[in-house]
């Protein structure tokens, strides 16, 4: 099986999904992040649906989509479920919450039926839904299989002054059945900061007189997990705003799967479960219901394995001109973020236009051995009518930008002016591989399709 990631509405991709044939789910769905991204997404009949308009925002409302799935829910479900959702509902009425509630449902049950036996999931949440969510795993997935709630506790953000800072998330740890994988030693972490224990070789004596002897490789980590969030200046940021540490991820693949094994994230964001299954050696397929998110995958394994990385078919975006124009016309900005990805580019923000000063996407690359100095590559894509003044323009940007290269994106094939403007601007030589690039390219959406690259030192230092 090759690595798959998809663009679509996970329950529906879910559904194309065999039974037990998953080993690992890692799910962080949208929930009270506290911050509506103000996204607007349409469907391929052009509508806008719930599920995308919601994916970014914490707003949820009971609509006519919750009370749709209420109704198979009450119509079709396990009376258990039912039940558990009727009771819910007497208490939370048509509330925001419930409506989460509903809305995730059907996707535990699903991932309910594609979990290998031996497999198990973790499910990502905060103190706002956890205890509701328990219930419903409870009952999808049977309170015997409940394993851990793992507290992840974190430091960074920021801090209200009448109550305690709220600092954790949790992490709810089932497994399918009572035969699970854990794959304990290679997990383990240092003895050290445990009440002062001494690991030498006579052992640890306790107040009863009994002598343990410390695991040589180390201790089996707790059910809270102090791993630091991402700093707002680190390397590993992407700028995605609900971007989860790669360690945290790691320790969750290490600890339930094993080397060659499926991991799932039906809500990838910008893939943090993706590169930590791609690192470890698992396979894995990730679904999320933006461009934006697929984009920023894509371009994210690209940069962090080069070469190393394992083929992937990207399942569910539009693959011919047709699909294309179909897409910009729905929404240009889902089609940019799509666009972007064809050509390895990161989109500029996650959020709609800004002051961005005419770029919608970069690539940076190395062109000097001195880590410190790297070379970047701005991109403008463009859905309507092109002429020499884009060119004009994209020059002028890409000067302001101080960039090596600049690349136009264009739906509409060049004018030969076009193309005679772009050549005018001449050519950059890397320092590196002692090669010549043009300044300006202008690369078309069916070129990119077919493959077309952007032409720069593609050096791995
Ligand atoms: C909290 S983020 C996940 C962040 C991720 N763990 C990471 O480290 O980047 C949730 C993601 O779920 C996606 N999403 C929301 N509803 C979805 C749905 N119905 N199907 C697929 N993806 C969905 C959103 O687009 C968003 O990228």
């Amino acid at each position: 099986m090759k690595n798959k990631l998809y663009y679509g509405d996970n329950l529906v991709i879910l559904g194309q999904l065999e039974d037990n044939s998953i080993d690992l789910v890692y799910l962080d769905p949208p929930f009270n992040s506290n911050k509506n991204y103000n996204l607007l997404f349409t469907n391929e009949t052009g509508r806008v649906s719930d599920a995308q308009r919601h994916a970014f925002d914490d707003t949820w409302e009971w609509g006519l989509e919750s009370e749709k799935t209420w109704v198979n829910i009450v119509e079709t479900y396990d009376p258990n479920i039912v039940n558990l959702l009727a009771a819910l509902r007497q208490h939370l009425g048509s509330s925001s919450v419930m409506a989460y509630l509903v809305m995730m449902t059907p996707r535990l049950k699903e991932l309910h039926r594609v979990l290998k036996p031996t497999g198990s999931i973790f499910l990502h949440c905060d103190p706002t839904s956890s205890h509701y969510l328990k219930l419903l795993m409870d009952c999808i997935f049977s309170p015997s299989n409940f394993r851990n709630e793992i507290i992840w506790c974190y430091r960074q953000g920021g801090r209200g002054s009448k109550h305690f800072a709220r600092k954790h998330d949790t992490i709810f740890f089932y497994s399918k059945s009572n035969n699970w994988t854990f794959e304990v030693n290679s997990i383990r972490i240092p003895y050290h900061g445990t009440g002062g224990y001494q690991t030498s070789g006579r052992g640890i004596r306790s107040k009863n007189g009994r002598t343990y002897h410390p695991h040589p490789e180390g201790k089996i980590p707790e059910d809270w997990w102090d791993i630091p969030a991402i700093p707002p200046m680190s390397k590993e940021r992407i700028g995605y705003p609900t971007q989860k540490p790669l360690e945290l991820l790691e320790r969750i693949i290490q600890a339930c799967s094993m080397d060659g094994q499926v991991v799932l994230d039906p809500f990838s964001g910008c893939g943090t479960a993706i590169v930590a299954s791609e690192k470890l050696n698992r396979r894995w397929i990730g679904i999320d219901i933006t461009h934006l998110a697929i984009t920023l995958v894509r371009t994210r394994l690209e940069q962090y394995f080069g070469p190393r990385l394992h083929e992937f078919d990207i399942l569910g975006a539009p693959v011919d001109l047709e699909g294309a124009i179909s897409l910009a016309n729905q929404d240009r900005y889902q089609f940019q973020w799509w666009a972007l990805g064809l050509i390895g580019a990161r989109p500029f923000e996650e959020k709609r236009k800004g002051p961005d000063g005419g770029v919608d996407g970069y690539i940076y690359f190395n062109y000097e051995l001195r880590s410190s100095h790297i070379g970047k590559i701005i991109v403008q894509v463009k859905s309507g009518k092109v002429s020499v003044t884009t060119i004009r323009e994209l020059a002028s940007v890409r000067r302001s930008q101080k960039a090596e290269i600049g690349i136009l994106l264009t739906l509409e094939p060049p004018t030969s002016n076009m193309l005679k403007e772009a050549a005018c601007e001449g050519m950059f030589t890397c320092l590196l591989d002692g090669n010549r690039y043009p300044i300006i390219q202008i690369i078309t959406i069916e070129q990119a399709i077919n493959g077309q690259s952007v032409l720069y030192p593609k050096i791995y230092v």
